[in-house]
């Protein structure tokens, strides 16, 4: 059974919009509705966690969220903008603006220091990085001491909180996350939710977390639970909640 999230949980200030959203593939001569009429509010500056079996769509509403994938059908409202019928061009300039992506495996350039990757988003498009924005993420997210070094010289969860540094230097609308703990081993990994997390509590960013692992959502405000590419659950935590959790450390 789907839960409608339509009108009661969505808001003018949501950062993303999805309405009756549906993504099918073709797999041979079948048909698969990876997604099956997803309507859905992300509010802005909160953690939601997207949850749910392999295969229930997870990467899909993320990928179709970002406009890193077409939709069949349905509407995305991206940060005020319907992205649907955008072209690729567009897109590109989209996701470059609004958004920032962390993955499962870091994706650093190896060639450079910690510091260039975090700046690359912004020096790539032509643009001058803020120091002082740089230098306070690098302090919130605990790297401020590690910015010279190259990935290499890195353990596994400092490299992915450069990538996350890197996500958020831009200051785009939402930063996705895809599994962004898959490749840490627990301790690493619950660095890397808690500087998530302090990134939506302390610099108001939007954060989506697509995870597979319930310890991993437990840091978010909300999560969305799919299963055959609808959402079957909604779920609020409060805070009390979440400082409840076990492993959560803040
Ligand atoms: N590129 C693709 N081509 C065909 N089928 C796909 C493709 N991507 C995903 N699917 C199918 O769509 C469904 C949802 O996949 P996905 O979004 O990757 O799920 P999850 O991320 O939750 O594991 C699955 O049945 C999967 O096999
Ligand atoms: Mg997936």
């Amino acid at each position: 059974m789907a839960v409608h999230t339509a009108a009661r949980d969505r808001a003018p200030d949501d950062v993303i919009t999805t309405t009756a959203l549906v993504k099918t593939y073709r797999q041979g001569t079948a048909e698969v509705r990876a997604l099956d009429e997803v309507s859905v509010g992300v509010r802005r500056a909160r953690f939601t966690a997207v949850v749910g079996p392999s295969g229930s769509g997870k990467s899909t509403l993320m990928h179709c969220a970002a406009g890193l994938d077409t939709v069949t059908s349905g509407s995305i409202v991206l940060d005020g903008t319907e992205i649907t019928g955008l072209s690729d061009r567009q897109l590109t300039r989209m996701r470059r603006k609004r958004i920032g992506f962390v993955f499962q495996s870091f994706n650093l350039l190896p060639q450079l220091t910690a510091y260039e990757n975090i700046v690359l988003p912004v020096t790539m498009s032509g643009g001058r990085p803020d120091r002082d924005l740089v230098d306070h993420l690098c302090e919130v997210l605990g790297i401020a001491h590690r910015v010279s070094h190259r990935p290499a010289e890195l353990s596994g969860g400092q490299q992915q909180r450069v990538a996350v540094a890197r996500a958020l230097v831009a200051r785009p609308a939402v930063v996705f996350a895809d599994e962004p703990t898959g490749n840490l081993d627990s301790r690493a990994g619950a660095e890397v939710l808690t500087v998530l997390r302090r990134s939506v509590d302390e610099l108001g960013q939007t954060v989506v977390m697509v995870t597979h692992d319930p310890a991993a959502a437990r840091y978010a405000d909300r999560v969305l639970t799919l299963a055959d590419g609808r959402v079957v659950e909604d779920e609020h935590t409060t805070p009390s909640v979440r400082a409840a959790a076990p492993g959560r450390r803040r």
